[in-house]
């Protein structure tokens, strides 16, 4: 059983080198998953079995609380910074006279720079030990959780006699196209869009939870050595690169030996700067290094830099231009978003005629009017952003917030104490559209589960399904007439259709999407007024009685619920169908406590102190931990302390035990 399980552990490493180091897979998806399974059912079976390098153990358990301190055993650099040719070829001109050589005849190294975040792998005996951050160069943070999940980082080295002990320098860094796909799915989700690949990079690898890290395919390279115990001996920093690739790690595309005169470092920015947009990594400049580890040591450093090597960085991509026009798109949630509209510029490799202005205090703070001309930059960032106003138009326009929806022509409002504007037309705006359905849709809310966001998208773009009432109106045809659709799937979604109309006033609530009412949110507000009609009329004080709901939510809600088109979509829901129980179909008015606080404090001696909660949040009340100007009563049991005290002194209403089971008919 054990040869079986190094077999699979074995196998699986195999494969992962390949994909995620070689690029070059050799097994199908398929065949892997199985394999996999199969490891992970043996090591269910046989916990005992299980290795610190079994790829199953990539992603640890449990999330750390905290960030661990280590300390570098040998330094962490960083690295002189040139931005010329002429700055970069005298930096070598000047280490070649301190080593008495021509610089032409020095021989050179050049890697990518990588732009990603600087991360040193403990190996012990050639298994991974620790990983951390460069920190203050000195110290730093432990994130040995993270960096385990990166694929391209060997859990074990691939060599049959690993050196004892060995830091591995490199760099973690989010390719490109993972970088877009996450900035996809924020953006869908409607959270935090990373500004640029290291950003996202930097983000991943300081998650505490190393299973949302798993999730984002990060990458490691090596460039170069810390502390290194082991028998093989090196001359050369390209040896070192070539020895790391032996031990499994990934190779820093386009590094180049040469000779350090002028003409070679032209050609080899020019080349670089041409491969740039091809790589599938960002890069922020070219890494000039040594090659000779002897004439390394003779030069040493310098502050907290090398003298052996230079960061040539690209320059940074800002470019003048004017600003056209700006327009207002209206996102999922509503949100209004000023977009620049520029005279065409060429930047960092592309034709820019758009840039992102994120939000009216933004345009306020940069003094920007129409007509002005502006700096944008593009610095890996996928939108550009505005830097600065270089010059004020002449006939300069200013930018102003629409006060009507331009795609639904209802009121555009600015929620208190928040940057965005926001478009009243709630469901019946068409921006908001189709994702609020899929939003209704979904299997957290109304589960109709054969209406997937496909389909839902077809439809919309049909005119079939404007609103979420319509999804009720639908008729066989709708469905069936549509490209990859049949009579039988039809009638699939018609039926889960029908499947869903009984719900949880709860599921319907959240549902309905009201801004910032997630689920947690509208299932209080459920839980407290019971029914449809007294969410719908309540006020703004009534919904900041609900624990949990705080300005914004009951704002939104008192909103929502006072706009007649959203009433009358949801008339036409209920009318469809859709029902759910009435939660202990009590209306509100008896719940004689509603929109009390009651404290508890004491010893209760004739009921336990959870029961007595228990029923007070029955009657209605919120059951507060610590006495308040908002507390109505506090219940004083034995050895009352400095609650009662604080409730005295508030003059807030006390009640004994006695006092309160008679209070409740409680007594016997
Ligand atoms: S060599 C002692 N090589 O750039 C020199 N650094 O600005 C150690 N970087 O902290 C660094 N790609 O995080 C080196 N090919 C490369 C690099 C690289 C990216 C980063 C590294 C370093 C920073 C210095």
């Amino acid at each position: 059983m054990q040869t079986r399980y190094n077999d699979l552990v074995a196998k699986i490493n195999q494969w992962d080198y390949e994909y995620y180091v070689l690029d070059n897979p050799s097994v199908a998806d398929a065949e892997y998953d199985q394999v996999f399974r199969q490891l992970l059912e043996m090591e269910a079976d046989n916990p005992e079995l299980i290795t610190p390098e079994s790829p199953s153990q990539r992603v640890g358990a449990k999330p750390i609380d905290e960030f661990r301190k280590i300390e570098h055993t040998v330094k962490m650099l960083s690295l002189a910074n040139a931005f010329s040719l002429e700055e970069t070829f005298g930096f070598f001109e000047k280490a070649a006279k301190e080593l008495e050589l021509s610089p032409a005849s020095l021989e050179l190294f050049s890697e990518p720079k990588l732009d990603g975040l600087a991360i040193s792998i403990h190996y012990e005996k050639g298994l991974l030990s620790y990983a951390a951050t460069r920190g203050d160069g000195q110290v730093g943070e432990d994130v040995t959780h993270t960096i385990r999940t990166v694929k391209s980082v060997p859990l074990k080295l691939a060599i049959p006699n690993p050196p004892e002990k060995l830091d591995v320098r490199g760099e973690v860094f989010m390719p490109k196209a993972a970088f877009e796909k996450i900035n996809r799915q924020a953006v869908q989700n409607d959270s935090k869009v990373f500004v640029n690949p290291r950003n996202a990079a930097a983000g991943t690898i300081r998650q505490m939870n190393p299973k949302i890290a798993a999730e984002r395919d990060l990458q490691f390279i090596p460039y170069g050595l810390g502390e290194y115990e082991g028998e093989q001996q090196f001359t050369r920093h390209s040896e070192i690169l070539a020895y790391l690739h032996r031990l499994g790690f990934r190779k820093n595309p386009h590094c180049y030996a040469f000779l350090g005169s002028f003409e070679a470092f032209e050609k080899n920015y020019q080349v670089m700067e041409q491969t740039r947009e091809k790589l599938p990594m960002q890069i922020d400049g070219i890494v000039y290094k040594v090659d000779s580890l002897e004439l390394q040591t003779a030069l040493g450093f310098i502050a907290r830099s090398p003298k052996w090597a230079v960061a040539r960085k690209f320059p940074a991509e800002n470019m003048v231009t004017q600003l056209l026009s700006v327009d207002f798109q209206v996102g999922r949630t509503g949100v209004l978003t000023p977009v620049a509209r520029l005279e065409p510029v060429f930047v960092g490799g592309v034709t820019v005629s758009n840039a992102t202005l994120h939000n009216m205090d933004e345009i306020e703070r940069l003094g920007l009017g129409i007509g002005d001309s502006i700096e944008i930059q593009r610095a890996g960032d996928v939108i550009p952003k505005v830097v600065k106003v270089v010059a004020t138009g002449t006939h300069r326009a200013p930018i102003v917030m629409p006060v009507r929806c331009p795609v639904c022509d209802a009121a555009v409002e600015r929620t208190e104490g928040q940057a965005a504007f926001r478009c009243t037309g709630g469901l019946t705006c068409a921006a908001q559209g189709a994702e609020r359905i899929k939003h209704y849709a979904s299997r957290r809310f109304m589960n109709i589960t054969n209406l997937g966001t496909k389909l839902i998208e077809l439809l919309y773009s049909k005119g079939c399904l404007n609103t979420i009432a319509d999804i009720y109106s639908l008729k066989l045809s709708d469905i069936a007439d549509l490209e990859g659709q049949g009579e039988k799937s039809a009638q699939n979604v018609l039926a889960s259709i029908d499947a869903s109309k009984s719900t949880k006033l709860g599921t319907f609530l959240g549902a309905l999407g009201i801004h910032e009412v997630g689920e947690e949110g509208a299932k209080s507000i459920a839980k407290y007024f019971k029914n449809l009609d007294a969410i719908a009329h309540a006020s703004f004080e009534d919904l900041m009685q609900v624990p949990d709901i705080g300005p914004v939510m009951a704002t939104n809600v008192v909103n929502f619920f006072k706009d007649e088109k959203n009433q009358a979509i949801i008339a036409k829901i209920i009318g469809a169908g859709v029902c759910w129980e009435d939660e202990a179909n009590e209306p509100v008015k008896q719940q004689r406590l509603a929109g009390q606080t009651w404290v508890l404090t004491g010893t209760l001696q004739q009921m336990p102190r959870n029961e007595a909660k228990a029923l007070l949040e029955s009657l209605g009340a919120k059951v507060a931990g610590s006495v308040s100007k908002k507390t109505t009563c506090v219940v004083a049991g034995q050895d009352a302390g400095s609650k009662l005290a604080n409730a005295q002194a508030l003059g807030i209403k006390v009640l004994d035990e006695t006092e309160f089971l008679a209070e409740f008919k409680l007594a016997d």
